[in-house]
């Protein structure tokens, strides 16, 4: 069974309580279940982790390169300003999907520039918390080998 890692950076566990107005009200917990419920209908694995130390994220990615078959991955912040993601993202050969919750493209200038867009196959914005399943959707359909381009 395929394995995608579903990884969070700093601040998302606050999802829900953390400005709605741009995020939405639903909780990470909620943003998990879902995936969850989609990775069995995919009959794929995940592990779904969020830090906000970027350390961890790097150790998440490193283990990724081990057993995984795909990341999805909302950097938060540190998609901005991270380029040891972008490094440990480099070391993984299989797909990478950048996610974020809102349009950073709407947003302030310093939300426009994304290291880790300079590896991912994919990058979803602005489209909330499903987001994430389409992310997790074009993994699985890469992972298949059935992607048309
Ligand atoms: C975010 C956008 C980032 O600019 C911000 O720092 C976040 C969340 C999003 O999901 O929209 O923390 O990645």
């Amino acid at each position: 069974m395929s394995l995608i890692y579903v990884l969070n950076g700093p601040n998302l566990n606050l999802l829900g309580k953390r400005q709605p107005h741009i995020y939405g009200h639903e909780t990470l917990a909620d943003v998990e279940a879902d995936c969850r419920k989609l990775a069995a209908e995919l009959g794929l694995e995940i592990r779904f982790h969020q830090s906000n130390r970027e350390y961890e994220i790097i150790d998440w990615i490193h283990e990724a390169r081990e057993d995984g078959a795909g990341i999805v991955i909302n950097p938060a912040a540190f998609t901005h300003t991270s380029l040891a993601i972008l490094d440990a993202l480099n070391t993984f050969e299989g797909p990478v999907i950048e996610i974020h919750i809102s349009n950073v493209h709407k947003r302030e200038s310093f939300r426009h520039h994304s290291y880790v867009s300079h590896r991912a196959d994919g990058v979803i914005c602005g489209l909330g918390t499903e987001g994430y399943q389409l992310g997790i959707r074009r993994a699985a359909t890469m992972i298949s080998g059935a992607s048309k381009g």
